[in-house]
């Protein structure tokens, strides 16, 4: 290697390593300056380059301050997580050998990590182990990938091919989801000529759960969104109930388990996602709590051919006959970076054990926070049955002083919300990275934003 190349690559680890160490003591919000100054890169397209260092300078320089510490302990905002050290350091070898990993038998070493991440997946999470699976951008796109593998199956049951023929003048498709369910599985049901309009809504309870009681009656192809950690609440839908009630019917069965699904790996959980194995797909996402760096996220079905008849394609200056496990097979891109070296780091490095205990302690110090400001006479909105936890501070006026106030203090960070017309702040706690010192941290600050505010 150049010694230029070698030297850049190393200056880089140290400026990573910096920037990662500075996140325990910066404010977790960039400084309003900091963001200013990003004007700095505002210039006309070069008509001359610049040498490789000064481009990560220039990176440095402007875009690390203005960063919010995501990548930090105090982050609990939207449902992040961070990257566990030994996924960064595997994202940075597989950015360095750039395998366009689509097919086996030209990415061999990168198709089998995600085979294996595939197996131990399943096997973590204990469902079907002949399941496919689709390693994708995030969880909107695992949605996606399920539902049109849904809307293969539900429609070849009924005597039409939609890949071939379209929507247009096919059996109508009913499709249920939950009040509850997540924007982005309405957008990708609009994506797949399903509707975002026509899709038939379940009430749910206090908590955002699906009542099972009041499923409509399933006639002809069904589709039936259900989720597994409710993106306010954490709650599960009765997955389980919902598939016994379908069973039988030309119905297939949806679990958005983005962040939820990782219960499946810890025993005092089961209670919640018990029966989640009968459904028919789920999808969850990687960078979240499996907190590996973005993007990624995975789509898991029982019936892999349905997945692939929507998804492969076929060329001739392709090799696609491998015996080998093919991952665009399962994916809407062709090309495609090595998304499945991250997990199978985190899970290589976690193993079951790690995993387990991180979502353990993740949901421990979920549960402090409530208690904590509960006792100081905060409302906690929701049943902290998971890693969320709804917080409200008054109205909404003095809702969102108390959480600009915390924002801007930059000891931690939580976003808004509105829970069932009741404004909150969601705290969500999903990362390695968190210790029950920086929980303590954290509430501290948010008692005191609560009393400088002078809200109750
Ligand atoms: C339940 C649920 N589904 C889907 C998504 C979308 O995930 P992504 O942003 O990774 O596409 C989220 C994001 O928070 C979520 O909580």
């Amino acid at each position: 290697m150049a010694d230029t190349l070698r030297q850049l690559l190393t200056d880089t680890a140290h400026i990573a390593a910096d920037y990662l160490d500075g996140l325990q003591h910066r404010p977790v919000a960039p400084a309003g300056s900091a963001v200013q100054q990003l004007a700095e890169l505002l210039e006309p397209l070069p008509d001359r380059g610049c040498s490789a260092t000064q481009v990560l300078q220039l990176l440095d320089r402007y875009v690390s301050p203005a960063t919010l510490g995501m990548a930090g302990p105090r982050f609990y905002g939207f449902v992040i997580g961070g990257a566990l050290p030994a996924t960064l350091a595997a994202n940075w070898l597989a950015s360095a050998w750039d395998q366009n990993t689509a097919l086996a038998k030209v990415t061999p070493g990168t198709s089998l990590l995600e085979q294996i991440a595939l197996n131990w997946l399943l096997e973590l999470l204990d469902l079907p182990r002949e399941s496919g699976a689709a390693f994708v951008t995030g969880a909107t796109v695992a949605n996606f990938c399920a539902l049109a593998a849904a809307r293969h199956k539900v429609l070849r049951d009924a005597g039409w091919n939609v890949e071939a023929d379209g929507l247009f003048g096919a059996p109508e498709i009913t499709v249920i989801a939950g009040e509850e369910a997540h924007p982005t599985l309405l957008k990708s049901l609009g994506m797949l000529g399903l509707g975002r309009n026509r899709i038939v809504r379940v009430p749910t309870d206090a908590q955002g759960r699906i009542m099972a009681g009041r499923m409509p009656a399933i006639h002809g192809p069904t589709i039936v969104c259900t989720q597994a950690g409710n993106v306010n609440t954490g709650a599960f839908d009765p997955v389980a109930d919902i598939c016994r009630q379908v069973a039988g019917n030309n119905a297939w069965v949806h679990v958005d388990g983005a962040f939820g699904i990782w219960a499946r790996a810890v025993p005092e959980l089961q209670p919640h996602v018990r029966g989640l194995e009968l459904a028919d797909s789920w999808a969850t996402d990687a960078h979240k709590w499996l907190n590996v760096p973005y993007d990624c996220g995975i789509a898991l079905t029982r019936h892999p051919d349905a997945l692939k008849a929507a998804m492969a394609i076929t060329a001739e200056y392709l090799p696609t006959d491998s015996e080998d496990r093919n991952p665009a097979d399962f994916t809407p891109e062709l090309s495609r970076r090595a998304r499945g070296v991250e997990v199978w780091a985190a899970l290589k490095s976690l193993g079951r054990r790690g995993l387990v205990e991180m979502v353990q302690r993740n949901c421990r110090q979920a549960r402090r926070f409530a208690e904590a400001l509960s006792a100081a006479d905060c409302a906690i909105l929701n049943d902290v049955v998971l890693n969320q936890v709804l917080v409200q501070f008054g109205n909404q006026r003095q809702c969102d002083r108390v959480i600009a106030a915390i924002q801007d203090d930059g000891t931690c960070w939580a976003g808004g919300t509105v829970w069932q017309n009741r404004p909150a702040m969601r705290i969500s706690v999903c990362s390695w990275a968190t210790t029950d010192r920086d929980v303590e941290r954290s509430i501290e600050a948010i008692l005191r934003a609560v009393r400088e505010t002078g809200s109750e």
